[in-house]
């Protein structure tokens, strides 16, 4: 029989192995800089690797160091930022780098311990960088390696308690090998999503099999074991689109929520606002958007109101009154928007 310590280097040098063997060459794998390595990881966290190697060209090309995403203009980063949902995180980017740069002298922190200090950086993030752009031994932990673990060593305690959290964490620090970390923390993240997937994983090409509990006990759909605590709120949003003269009313969202510097439409609860004496009436587009955050499932409905141009000033006061901006239609393309409202105004544009 084997020793624990051999049977736990045989794992990471097969995981290492099928690594090698199935490359994935990704523009911050061929980095050492930390501030790069960074930015990949905040625009990778609940992101796949194909949504979010445009977003990492994107921004790498707008801000190649830290002092330029520093110096660029908050709502420039959020229109970058379009599309990928989490806003905060953009926030916290931008907010990050200018901490680095005025705070820090522009110097990257260097070690996981300072790492972790950094606004939206946690421990899986703390241990990528630090891994990869330093080779400290910090073993990154998350859904793909939960998953990759307890097939192969058969765990069924819930990765969702805090008991399962620390004993993922303390066996990933037991397999990674000192010597090639940053390696091994990649091996494990691709392999989990590309190997060892959710559902169906390919177990047919997996070289691991023949010593994979799940798989030896027929266990694969069983693990890992995660229960749910998380409830999804179902809200309704109701959307009033009001155009004047090629210009629409928007609404910048304000702090303490989601889409903080966001722009949507204004909102209605029950009734149609009244401009003045002027009762507005509007009709429902056609399409209703569903939209799903981790806590809510949102379905929008959209009411589309074109007034004449002479009712212009008057709406114009009450934009002013109700805290809501008047644009020209041109300008809202360059305006960061939450997906939900991307997806309608390409629908009505189309
Ligand atoms: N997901 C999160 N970080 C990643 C990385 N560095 N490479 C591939 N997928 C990832």
């Amino acid at each position: 029989m084997k020793s624990k310590s051999t049977e736990n280097q045989w794992f990471s040098n097969s995981i290492i192995s099928w690594y090698r063997e199935n490359p994935r060459h990704l523009p911050w794998r061929e980095t050492q800089d930390p501030y790069l390595i960074w930015l990949s990881e905040i625009i990778l966290q609940q992101t796949r690797v194909a949504q979010g190697l445009p977003y990492f060209e994107a921004f790498s090309k707008a801000y190649p160091t830290v002092h330029q995403l520093a110096a660029a203009p908050e709502e420039e980063v959020l229109r970058l930022w379009q599309g990928l949902g989490y806003y905060s995180r953009a926030r916290n980017l931008h907010a990050c780098a200018n901490y680095i740069v005025e705070k820090l002298d522009g110097k990257f922190p260097d070690r996981y311990e300072t790492l972790i200090l950094l606004k939206g950086v946690g421990s899986y993030t703390a241990a990528a960088i630090s891994s990869f752009a330093f080779g400290e031994v910090q073993a990154v932990v998350d859904g793909n390696v939960f998953r990759v673990l307890a097939r192969y060593f058969g765990i069924a305690t819930d990765i969702n308690s805090s008991r399962g959290k620390k004993e993922f964490e303390a066996l990933a620090n037991q397999l990674i090998p000192v010597n090639a970390p940053g390696e091994f923390n990649q091996a494990m993240m691709d392999f989990g999503s590309r190997c060892c997937t959710p559902t169906k994983p390919n177990c047919d090409t997996c070289p691991l099999t023949h010593s994979c509990f799940a798989y030896q006990n027929e266990l694969i759909d069983s693990l890992p074991v995660k229960i749910n605590k998380v409830k999804v709120k179902e809200r309704e949003l109701n959307y009033l689109v009001l155009s004047c003269a090629g210009h629409l009313v928007v609404h910048k969202r304000g702090e303490g929520d989601i889409w903080t510097g966001l722009y949507d439409f204004p909102q209605f609860p029950q009734t149609f606002p009244w401009l003045g004496n002027l009762q507005l009436e509007a009709t429902l587009y056609p399409k209703k958007y569903r939209h799903l955050l981790s806590h809510q499932r949102i379905l929008a409905s959209f009411w589309e109101c074109s007034l004449s141009e002479k009712n212009l000033p008057k709406l114009r006061e009450w934009c002013q009154n109700e805290g809501f901006d008047l644009v020209v239609e041109e300008e809202i393309d360059g305006l960061p928007k939450p997906k939900l409202i991307l997806r309608y105004l390409t629908d009505r544009e189309n």
